[in-house]
């Protein structure tokens, strides 16, 4: 069974050559299937309730009630089996509201479902394609709310943003940069930093915006260069996921000069990357240069320092694998692979070097250490399709410079659980 959303290449060509970097745009349901249905977003909210019902708080929902932050309330903000559907969802909150407006965002999102992940993972890869891997990576999120104006006012990101309308109707006012260059604060030349105003009045502003306007199914695309604010069509709750990148390597979480950053917080934890300097006396211009050049000195060996080095590359390659998420979904328990069971190869594993005994690859975020023993099995499974475990075994096992039967079986079930593969 494979997932019937395609993304056609008449679309990339489109964001590749007018829209990226460039121009805002709607289109009026161009998937069918659509990028994200509710039955599967209600699915990835009341995975995130079983998440934070076990204590796992690593993705937080922010809760903005009449427009201020609030708390939020495991009991009343998270999604149940028992609301059966969006709509029921949607329901209970409304019931608890008492007229307040409700705004909700969950990062992270697409690592909450499967099929939301490979949604997610599909539409990058043809991006990619089209326009290169954005070096600030990718953020995908839920947004969910019956609030009448975006809680984030006016404002600008650092993101080229795809949102995907699921239900409900949803509006955003957009405004290219310079539109709004003459306003308090605005700098002149950050077109690709974040802005956020205070308290902006869009009254006069309205006649120049771009209005981007759709339901479920459309897609709504801005570039990161431009302003834009949210607001209601209609009464009721309105469900979108975006799917966004950012261009630039220094100003996004998650970007590899950001993993770079935690390989450096490591480092300085215990400094055993590198012999502290020995630090004269600073005293005098020569005391103070020699002070700075052993300090410079020590950071440069931190830079050369193998461990550093590796553990940025292992960094970077588990990034890229990610298609530029700062992580992908969970491992899979191990499954207990036998021969007559059924894998697809459901990933692209990435690598690349490979030492003598040594093969790092990287498979939706996770790291994989192996031997070069496990290069053809995995070309194999990159080049895509259906097997058994037994034919695997017969092809890439027990041979000269291949592994024994049980190394690639469990070699097998370590790719399932990283959702290289997929058992059927
Ligand atoms: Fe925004």
């Amino acid at each position: 069974m494979t997932d019937p959303f395609v993304v056609p290449p008449s679309f990339w060509a489109e964001v590749s050559t007018s829209l990226w970097k460039q121009a805002p745009r709607v289109w009026r349901r161009p998937f069918d299937p659509a990028y994200g249905a509710e039955h599967e977003v209600f699915r990835a909210l009341c995975a995130l309730t079983a998440r934070l019902d076990t204590g796992d708080a690593s993705i937080q929902p922010r809760v903005f009630l009449d427009d201020k932050q609030a708390g939020f309330s495991l009991d009343r903000h998270s999604a149940r089996p028992d609301d059966v559907d969006l709509a029921g969802f949607e329901r209970r909150l409304l019931a608890g509201l008492g007229g307040r407006e409700l705004g909700m965002v969950i990062g992270d999102a697409a690592i909450l479902d499967d099929v939301l992940w490979r949604r997610a993972v599909h539409f990058l890869r043809g991006l990619h394609a089209a326009v290169g891997t954005p070096a600030g990576g990718s953020h995908a999120e839920i947004f969910f709310g019956n609030y009448q104006r975006s809680f984030f006012g006016a404002h600008k990101d650092r993101l080229e943003t795809f949102t995907f309308v699921v239900r409900g109707r949803k509006r955003f006012l957009t405004w290219p940069y310079e539109a709004l260059l003459g306003l308090p604060g605005v700098p002149p030349d950050a077109p690709l930093h974040a802005f956020a105003f205070d308290d902006l009045d869009l009254a006069p502003l309205r006649d120049q915006a771009v209005v981007l306007e759709g339901g479920p199914g459309d897609v709504l695309f801005w570039p990161a260069s431009w302003w834009h604010v949210a607001e209601s069509v209609e009464e009721g709750f309105v469900t979108t996921l975006t799917l966004a990148c950012a261009p630039s390597t220094m100003l996004a979480a998650g970007s590899p000069l950001r993993l770079a950053q935690e390989g450096f917080d490591e480092a300085g934890k215990d400094g055993y990357y590198t012999e502290d300097p020995e630090l004269p006396d600073a005293r005098g211009p020569e005391g103070t240069r020699a002070a700075i050049d052993a300090v410079e000195a020590a950071l440069a060996r931190v830079l050369e320092d193998e461990t550093f080095q590796r553990g940025r590359r292992e960094a970077t390659l588990a990034w890229l694998s990610a298609s530029g998420f700062k992580r992908g979904p969970d491992r899979l328990p191990l499954p207990e692979l036998v021969p007559t069971d059924r894998l697809v190869a459901d990933a692209q594993i990435l690598y690349a070097d490979i030492t003598e005994d040594a093969f790092t690859c990287a498979v939706n975020g996770i790291l994989l250490q192996s031997t070069p023993k496990f290069v053809e099995l995995v070309e194999h499974i990159n080049g895509g399709g259906m097997f058994t475990v037994a034919e695997l075994v017969e092809r890439f096992a027990g041979g000269d410079d291949q592994p024994a039967a049980d190394e690639l079986v469990e070699a097998l079930a370590h790719l399932t659980s990283a959702r290289a593969l997929r058992l059927l």
